[in-house]
């Protein structure tokens, strides 16, 4: 059996589950706590829906973890293999990494702010990580019916249909996405020089407010780059693996390989990425 093609097959489902289940969800019935402050909100659809995700996988995989947003790490630990940057912040990390693991990371709804709203920008994102590496994953944003799929070294699709990066070189005829951390009045990393560096070159820049589907919209070629600091890895498992296996190049704010478990993060279709570099550097605090 190809075990991989299961678990792609599975993350399949039980976005889609998800994705529909929220959809048919009325804003006005919707329960909204807050989590870290005010604006950082969840609904009960939130909490549903990756309990929902949890329970579907554990009924055919009873050994497999879970780091999820709303519900956290299932076995008290979740981690990449990759080793870890001396002095690095980044949390979670397994310092005892069970390398047998299969772990689904997953984001229930990314983009809550827009779907308590009402704002149909929002998604489900499932990543598959398998011994430390993300071999799948999935993104479903259901008020388009988009479906977009990744399996490493098989390449990344939206509704089946193979997708690619952009060819386009040229940053003004270019469109840029980023995002912004909650706590963004405080100014973490020096975000908002960061984005007054870009706004001053005249680019054309969107911000969606759910980090996967920038990521998934980098990888069919929409955008031609995203870039924010303060992402978990519920946000961008999936969608990192997409953008490379859509040909695109992803790292941290200094160039590094991207590693779910830290912050930073630049994904584009490869030509931008210098540039992104250097108006990031202008800026006082660089954060991995
Ligand atoms: C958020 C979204 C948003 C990004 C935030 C994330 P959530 O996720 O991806 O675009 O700017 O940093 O926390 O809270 O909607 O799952
Ligand atoms: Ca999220
Ligand atoms: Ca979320």
């Amino acid at each position: 059996m190809d075990i991989i093609q299961d678990y792609l097959s599975l993350a399949m489902e039980v976005a889609r589950e998800a994705g529909d289940f929220a959809h048919r969800a009325q804003v006005s019935e919707l329960q909204i706590t807050t989590k870290t402050n005010e604006m950082d909100i969840v609904t009960q659809i939130d909490s549903r829906n990756e309990q929902k995700i949890r329970d579907t996988v554990l009924a055919r995989y009873p050994d497999h973890v879970f780091l999820g947003e709303e519900l956290g790490a299932s076995d008290g630990q979740a981690g990449s293999a990759a080793p870890q940057q001396a002095g690095s912040t980044a949390p979670r990390v397994a310092q005892s990494f069970q390398p047998a693991t299969v772990r689904w990371i997953i984001d229930p709804i990314d983009g809550t702010v827009n779907f308590a709203h009402g704002l149909p920008i929002w998604c489900v994102s499932v990543g598959v990580e398998v011994k430390g590496i993300i071999e799948c994953g999935v993104i479903y944003n259901p008020n388009l019916n988009e479906l977009f799929s990744v399996r490493r070294g098989h390449g990344a699709y939206l509704n089946g249909k193979r997708i690619s990066v952009s060819k386009k070189s040229n940053p003004q005829q270019s469109l840029f996405v980023t995002g912004f951390p909650y706590n963004v009045n405080e100014n973490p990393g020096s975000v908002i020089e960061q984005f007054v560096s870009f706004l001053s070159r005249g680019l054309l820049i969107r911000r969606l407010g759910s980090a996967a589907l920038d990521l998934a919209y980098v990888a069919c070629g929409r955008f031609e780059a995203f870039w924010e600091m303060g992402l978990s890895p519920w946000d961008t498992s999936a969608g990192q693996l997409m953008v490379l296996e859509a040909g695109g190049r992803v790292t941290h704010y200094d160039g590094s390989d991207y590693d779910i478990y830290k912050k930073s993060i630049v994904a584009s279709n490869g030509l931008h990425h210098e540039m992104i570099f250097g108006i990031l550097s202008e800026t006082l605090t660089i954060q991995k």
